[in-house]
């Protein structure tokens, strides 16, 4: 399948768009950010994960401007026929209800994670959501030996260490929840074996270690950048 023109043509199909992506955009041009949010489709996979599990404890590992965990949370409003109009956004208004989950946010740098906190107060989930600063390896080691455990793990940061993160978010999820990942097809570099870069040998052990890995159920979605989708046993 040709895929060029399939972000727009998804994009299109959208009756609304997605006014909090285009928000969030904004401010991380605003603040020279790196443009690498979750494209709105898989954003959208992310809402409808959450929310056909039933997810409510989440951790996300990766936060940049914050447009996953928006969509996260946005996921976790009850779905019980009472939303009502919460804020209004630039381009139009967007109905939501009251978020009931909580979002734990791993983010190594410290403007980032301010900015995202920005953005998900703006957007009316500030209460929603907790950041940790640091390397994320030793925040999820730390959220181990706590007790703490979720429903949900989404994992987006730095690609060399999406190993470690894979194995330490299966410890995190209780039996049934799910863990997911965004960018392991890396635009197809994973299948193309002469590319030795390191982030792509990263992805590929990621890969083989999701469908391998006994206490997981996964898939590999060829939404946005790839999304791999498991089930915790
Ligand atoms: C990069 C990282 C991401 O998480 C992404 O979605 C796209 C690009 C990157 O590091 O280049
Ligand atoms: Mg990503």
């Amino acid at each position: 399948m040709n895929t060029q023109g399939l972000p727009d043509y998804l994009e299109s199909l959208a009756p609304d768009g997605d006014t909090a992506y285009q928000r969030i955009q904004n401010s991380l041009r605003n603040h020279e950010m790196p443009l690498i949010s979750v494209p709105p489709e898989v954003g959208r996979l992310l809402t409808l994960l959450v929310r056909v599990s039933g997810a409510q404890r989440i951790l996300e590992v990766g936060a940049l401007g914050g447009f996953s965990g928006y969509c996260l949370l946005r996921g976790t409003i009850p779905d019980n026929g009472t939303a009502v109009r919460m804020h209004t956004v630039t381009s139009g208004t967007e109905v939501t209800g009251q978020v009931t989950g909580h979002l734990t946010s791993l983010e190594l740098n410290p403007d980032f994670a301010a900015v995202a906190q920005t953005n998900l107060r703006h957007l009316g989930y500030g209460e929603q959501v907790t950041y940790e600063i640091g390397p994320a390896t030793e925040s999820m080691k730390r959220l181990m030996a706590e007790g703490q455990r979720f429903d949900f793990v989404f994992i987006d940061a730095d690609k060399g260490n999406y190993p470690a993160y894979l194995d330490l978010a299966a410890q995190l999820t209780h039996p049934g929840g799910l863990v997911v990942a965004d960018n392991v097809l890396r635009g197809g570099r994973v299948w193309d074996l002469g590319d030795t870069a390191p982030s792509t040998a990263a992805l590929r052990a990621f890969n083989e270690q999701l469908m391998r890995d006994p206490r997981l159920e996964a898939i590999i979605v060829p939404s946005g950048d790839g999304v791999a989708i498991a089930r915790r046993r």
